[in-house]
């Protein structure tokens, strides 16, 4: 692929709908885009989690996957970076064909990581991990489209959802209504039809789940059974 920023042409959705996003972390990596298509009339992105090794104590994929993924799939590839440097892969996922990258804010230089997604054509996300107090990510609300509250500490997938992390989500949520931001607040760890329902109770409404979709022996139902679950708890806010 050759020229300027890419053009995003598959559809995000509008910010703050419900939207259920398989994490291909918990998919068999020898069948990736077989898996893909099962899960995909149920899905509305596909999260596609990077670890560097670095950042997280686990490594997984990298551009390459995301363009053969790309060739087989018109989902939103929701590119999740647990890396310490991804400035400087950024340009490479997006000619890959992601359409979303969120890079975590424990790492710093975020206006710049910000600036350069957008210059991409990259819809942009902020990521903060269970620990990681709202504060760190208030001032960047206004320049990206989603903000990833963990909701386990990144690197595995199969883990605990953390409850604890519920208070700022619905800090985040509150701060969305209040200053009518265009943003998706979305959970991301140990999510399934309960814990979904207790993330959307808080504000959440992209959902990530991997082990919960992925584990299912017919992952579509998984996806769906969440998808009713958070939607109902969603209208009841
Ligand atoms: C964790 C990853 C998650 C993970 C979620 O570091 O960011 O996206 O795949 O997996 P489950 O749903 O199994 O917790
Ligand atoms: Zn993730």
């Amino acid at each position: 692929m050759t020229g300027g920023p890419p053009t995003n042409a598959r559809d995000a959705g509008r910010p703050g709908d419900v939207r259920i996003a398989p994490s291909v972390l918990s998919a068999d990596f020898g069948m990736l885009a077989e898996q893909v298509g099962e899960v995909a009339r149920a899905a509305d992105w596909l999260h596609v989690d990077v670890m560097d090794g670095h950042f997280v104590p686990n490594v997984t994929i990298g551009p390459p996957v995301v363009a053969s993924l790309r060739r087989h799939s018109s989902l939103f590839f929701d590119c999740h970076l647990m890396m310490t440097d991804p400035g400087r892969y950024l340009d490479d996922f997006a000619r890959a064909g992601a359409d979303g990258c969120t890079v975590h804010v424990e790492i710093g230089n975020t206006d710049e990581l910000i600036t350069q997604m957008r210059s991409l054509g990259l819809r942009a996300g902020l990521a903060l991990n269970p620990d990681t107090s709202f504060d760190a990510v208030r001032p960047y609300l206004r320049d990206i489209d989603l903000l990833l509250c963990m909701t386990v500490f990144p690197g595995f997938g199969g883990q605990s959802f953390i409850a604890d992390v519920m208070p700022k989500v619905a800090d985040a949520r509150a701060e969305v209504e209040a200053s009518e931001l265009a943003l998706d607040i979305e959970v991301d760890g140990g999510i399934d039809v309960t814990t979904g329902r207790v993330a959307a109770a808080a504000g959440a409404n992209v959902f990530v789940a991997g082990s919960a979709i992925f584990g299912h022996e017919r992952p579509w139902e998984a996806a769906d059974a969440i998808r009713a679950s958070v939607r109902a708890a969603a209208a009841a806010r």
